[in-house]
């Protein structure tokens, strides 16, 4: 065991087994304990951001802590050269403590309040997004030499999982009048940015958006303004089951966006930056939780028009399993209300078994906390484990207390050949 964040210790193997042994390694040691855990494979960051290298040369990563902020992956990431977007004085903070320079941070909330302006000025984190003409003013006040990025909300149809845009940006078409306002408070503006929206589902959301950002970036040069930043934002997939709908990859969309960039971007003085989140953990974290009851349900019976019982059934179906399980939507699981179905069961039946119309509920009492329906899975007990891939993105920091169920405890792996790459250089 080897300790990378504070005091969080990390397996280091030769060999990774498959997951499902890794988890079923655990469970064995756990005795009697049934506590939701989840296992982060540090390797498959390390391996995530040499294809990031590869795919997107031009183009430096600023990883989204808002995603994931577990000691080991932001501390790996740091030791690995990344750059940071933080959304809050406490995202900062914990960037600046891991030793990493104000200059590797942008604070990319477009909605800050003052004291955290304050906080941002006093560090030295220059670099800060806005998108209205209250956060001009506020920055006007008390950290008038920020370096400034306009963000924009991208115009196009494209379809996103989570469309970013009612909430944040400045229309593209209206930008002069912002960066005039800009130009009268005598700030500093250096340059655009966007984000297409969470989860990518079509490359031309890039494309549109770069095309818009370059109008912009026009639109401040002519005015005065030192533009030499794009900032194209996350968005960009990291699981590893991929989206059968759409074939979307994160290689594919890095193709078609390098071509735009150079194509509009071509001039080698302008620095270009993403904020990838869920890119670099999607895939490191499998979670298991534990089925704490189990229902079967074989018949639907409903209300006759007059409001009384219907002695039969009305419909006889294949039974419906109901597992409920100690973690859900208020826990790891908050995606499935956004994307219902997005993390798929996997368990240690047998692969011949029967399988069987399924439905898995968190454990809070509230019927929002459902993780999947309608899936197909063996039989199962209480007591028995299920696991689900792709769970490092928007889950740990997400989770809150509600009815205090417990907090999935984490354990973290690497493959030692990959430790070293980062460590032993
Ligand atoms: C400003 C900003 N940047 C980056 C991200 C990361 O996005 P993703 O995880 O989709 O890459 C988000 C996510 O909400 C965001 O709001």
């Amino acid at each position: 065991m080897l300790n990378v964040g504070k005091h969080t210790p990390v397996e280091i193997l030769e060999k990774l087994p498959p997951i499902s042994n890794q988890i079923q390694e655990k469970i064995d040691n756990f005795g009697d304990d049934e506590h939701p855990f989840s296992v982060g494979n540090l390797g498959d960051i390390i391996t995530k951001h040499s294809n990031w290298q590869k795919c997107f040369p031009r183009v430096e990563p600023f990883y989204a802590v808002k995603c994931n902020d577990v000691d080991p992956v932001i501390r790996i990431l740091a030791d690995m050269g990344l750059s940071f977007d933080c959304a809050s004085k406490i995202e900062i903070q914990k960037i600046l403590e891991l030793g990493v320079e104000p200059s590797r941070i942008i604070y990319a909330n477009t909605n800050k309040q003052l004291s955290f302006i304050k906080y941002a000025a006093d560090k030295g984190v220059s670099m800060m997004t806005f998108d209205c003409e209250d956060e001009l003013i506020k920055i006007k006040k008390v950290y008038p030499d920020a370096k400034l990025v306009l963000r924009i909300s991208p115009q196009s149809n494209y379809k996103v999982k989570l469309d970013l845009r009612k909430k944040f940006g400045y229309h593209p078409l209206k930008a002069s009048e912002l960066l005039e306002m800009a130009m009268k408070l005598k700030l500093n503006v250096i340059g655009v940015s966007f984000h297409v929206g969470h989860g990518c589902l079509e490359t031309g959301a890039f494309v549109a958006a770069i095309e818009q950002s370059r109008k912009v970036f026009d639109i401040g040069a002519t005015m005065g303004f030192d533009m030499h930043l794009l900032d194209i934002g996350g968005g960009f997939p990291g699981e590893q089951i991929q989206n059968v709908e759409t074939n979307i990859t994160f290689e594919r969309i890095a193709e078609v966006a390098n071509k735009s960039l150079d194509d509009l971007f071509p001039e080698k003085d302008v620095r270009i930056i993403a904020e990838p989140g869920q890119y670099y953990v999607s895939s490191a974290f499998t979670v298991a939780v534990n089925i704490i009851t189990k229902k079967t349900f074989t018949d639907k019976y409903t209300l006759s028009p007059d409001g009384d019982f219907l002695d039969k059934p009305t419909v006889q179906n294949e039974p419906t399993r109901m597992y409920y399980v100690n973690d859900g939507i208020y826990g790891c699981f908050l995606s499935c209300l956004i994307d219902p179905g997005c993390f798929v069961p996997s368990h240690f039946k047998d692969s011949d078994e029967e399988l069987h119309n399924s439905t898995i509920w968190g454990p809070t009492c509230d019927s929002l906390d459902l993780v999947i329906e309608n899936v197909k899975l063996p039989e199962l007990t209480t007591g028995d484990w299920i696991f689900f891939k792709d769970m490092g993105a928007y889950s740990f920091t997400t989770a809150s207390s509600f009815n205090s169920m417990p907090k999935v405890k984490k354990y973290f792996i690497c493959e030692k050949s990959l430790w070293e790459q980062v460590y032993q250089r």
